[in-house]
């Protein structure tokens, strides 16, 4: 059975919902994981990374920066790291702009400003839309955050929340994960 650890950051939980759900779908599909939000990960003293098949990381991003307890994380562990393979998923409204020149631009931008940030590189990133969580936004940045969606075209009425996280491609790339932790232990298999 593959092994894989899902290391995860988020601040309005949206990140964390589409880990559990990978997770689940991984777990259907007959691997064992193990999640742990990148916040709590000095309590594990015990992870032994390399006893993993593959690593799979999920943060998202805010003025143009990922979260900063996963970057600790990869900082840290990085020369563990290195040899391993490894994935990451970024969370954010840009993959869910409706206009694809806007979307194309706007997520070559994050995707500069991401690798610019992390201490690694990853053997393959995925940018998947989040979500505007109006009700965990405090006032002045629930008023921000409904212009900057008023100019992206996306849902204003701060009463609600809106979720553009498209499920289908969670889906794909959970499947995209499990050929990759394949392909691991049949190298180390060979
Ligand atoms: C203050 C703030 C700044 C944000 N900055 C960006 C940004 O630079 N680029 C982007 O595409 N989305 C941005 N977003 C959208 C978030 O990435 C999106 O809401 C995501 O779902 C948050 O995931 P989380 O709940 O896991 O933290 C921002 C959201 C907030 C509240």
């Amino acid at each position: 059975m593959k092994k894989i650890l899902m290391v995860y950051a988020t601040r309005e939980g949206q990140t964390e919902k589409i880990t559990y759900h990978i997770s689940e779908r991984l777990r259907k599909n007959g691997a064992e994981t193990e999640v742990l939000n990148a916040r709590d990960i000095d309590q594990h003293q015990q992870l032994e990374l390399a006893s993993f098949d593959l690593l799979v990381f999920g943060a998202s991003m805010h003025a143009g920066g990922i979260e900063k307890e996963l970057l600790h994380f990869l900082k840290k562990q990085a020369a563990t790291i290195a040899p391993m393979p490894r994935c990451l998923f970024l969370v954010l409204l840009s993959a869910a702009l409706e206009d694809e020149t806007e979307r194309n631009t706007a997520l070559a931008d994050a995707s500069h400003k991401l690798r610019k940030q992390l201490p690694l590189t990853f053997d393959h990133i995925e940018m998947i839309g989040g979500a505007l969580m109006y009700s965990k936004y405090p006032l002045p940045l629930r008023w921000m955050m409904k212009r900057i969606a008023l100019k992206a075209g996306q849902g204003t009425d701060t009463k609600k929340d809106y979720e553009y996280t498209d499920w289908a491609q969670v889906d794909a790339f959970a499947d995209t994960l499990l050929e990759k932790s394949s392909a691991s232990v049949a190298l180390d298999e060979a």
